[in-house]
């Protein structure tokens, strides 16, 4: 049927890597914010990843709905939907991983900064319930602005006695999906096959794809570079501009989700060279405790940090360039949390 089709193409596009062994693990992936705009689309494709054995869908409302529909879908999970926080609790115990899409999305004109105000006490409240219930999941964090969303979750972690840097992720797999799209289209190659690092942040210029590691190589002039490099990096405003007030990226954001949280769990299930880029503790950059690289997953999260190999004298005049936001925002984040 057309509906087996779709359900095994996609399954088969986000589970690429295979399995490790058989049988596979039972694991329970909790989503916060399900019923919102990336959380329905996201809590679809999670129903579709075989990887999955318990999907929990939580927001403030609307969850029951959610999941009674996906639910419907004949693929491994049991889906349960809880709605409010006095079900928190119970949405996450247990859970291997979260994904975290709850806040609100930008308008036209806002920067991802101008959603910090509601975000930031969002972020803290969630991550306060998940160092009670369930500590040593991987945390996907999607809300923005995710350049200090995630020290906000970490600074939550520490006061609670939980934090596990290894298993704290900011979620830019979305901008490594725009970089991959964009460059396939001027180099004229395969996107199938294309792979594109992006590293720093996740906002602006702290996004920095490095074209220069783009495979299969093509030998693009500097103003293409340029170009590419700029519609990356403006990617979020592109969507959030052509939806003209009915938000930003929700379906492409899904798809995103739902490929780095493929690899979480692939990671904890043991499969060899998962390697995503991701924002997370790290030492790369002395001044940025938090940068977004190339990292591998494995059975406790983080298991490596790979470094950033050769840049361009572009590249590294890019990087220098997002220093001083992204170090900010990351303060601006610890502030908060710490208060
Ligand atoms: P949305 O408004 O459609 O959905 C957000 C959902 O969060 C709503 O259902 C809302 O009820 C829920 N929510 C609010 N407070 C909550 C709480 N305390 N607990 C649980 N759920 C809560 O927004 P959206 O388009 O889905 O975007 C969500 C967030 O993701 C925004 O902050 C957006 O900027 C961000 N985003 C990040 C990326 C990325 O690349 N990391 C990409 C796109 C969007
Ligand atoms: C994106 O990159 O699409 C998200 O961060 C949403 C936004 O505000 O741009």
């Amino acid at each position: 049927s057309i509906l087996r089709s779709v359900q095994s193409a996609v399954s088969r596009s986000i589970t690429r890597r295979g399995y490790a062994t058989e049988p596979v693990p039972e694991r329970k992936v909790a989503i916060l914010g399900a019923a919102g705009g990336i959380g329905q689309p996201l809590s679809l494709l999670m129903k579709l990843n075989p990887l999955v054995s318990t999907l929990s869908l939580y927001d403030i409302a609307g969850t029951p709905g959610v999941a009674a529909d996906v639910s419907h879908i004949n693929s491994r999970s049991q889906v349960t939907g809880y709605a409010g926080e006095d079900e928190l609790g119970k949405a996450l115990e247990g859970a291997d991983v979260v994904i975290i899409p709850a806040g609100v999305p930008r308008k036209p004109g806002m920067t991802r900064d101008d959603l910090f105000n509601i975000n930031a006490g969002i972020v803290k409240s969630l991550a306060t319930a998940i160092s009670k219930y369930c500590p040593h999941a991987l945390v996907n964090m999607i809300s923005n602005p995710v350049n200090s969303t995630v020290p906000i979750a970490a600074e939550v972690f520490k006061k609670a006695g939980t934090y596990d840097e290894k298993r704290l992720f900011g979620v830019t797999t979305l901008d490594v999906v725009r970089a991959k799209t964009f460059y396939a289209g001027k180099a004229n190659v395969p996107v199938a096959e294309v792979n594109v690092p992006v590293i720093g942040g996740h906002a602006g210029v702290t996004i920095l794809p490095l074209f220069s590691q783009a495979s299969p190589q093509a030998n693009l002039d500097d103003d293409v570079i340029k170009a590419l490099t700029a519609r990356t990096q403006d990617g979020g405003t592109e969507v959030v501009t052509a939806k003209a007030g009915k938000g930003s990226a929700t379906l492409s954001m899904a798809y995103a989700g739902a490929i780095f949280a493929d690899a979480c769990l692939k990671g904890l299930n043991g499969v060899p060279d998962v390697v995503e880029c991701s924002y997370v503790q790290s030492n790369l950059i002395a001044e940025l405790p938090f940068f977004a690289s190339k990292v591998r997953i494995g059975k406790n999260g983080v298991e490596e940090i790979l470094g950033l190999g050769s840049l361009s004298d572009f590249e590294k005049q890019g990087l220098e360039n997002l220093k001083s936001e992204l170090k900010s925002s990351i303060e601006k984040g610890i502030k908060f949390a710490s208060q």
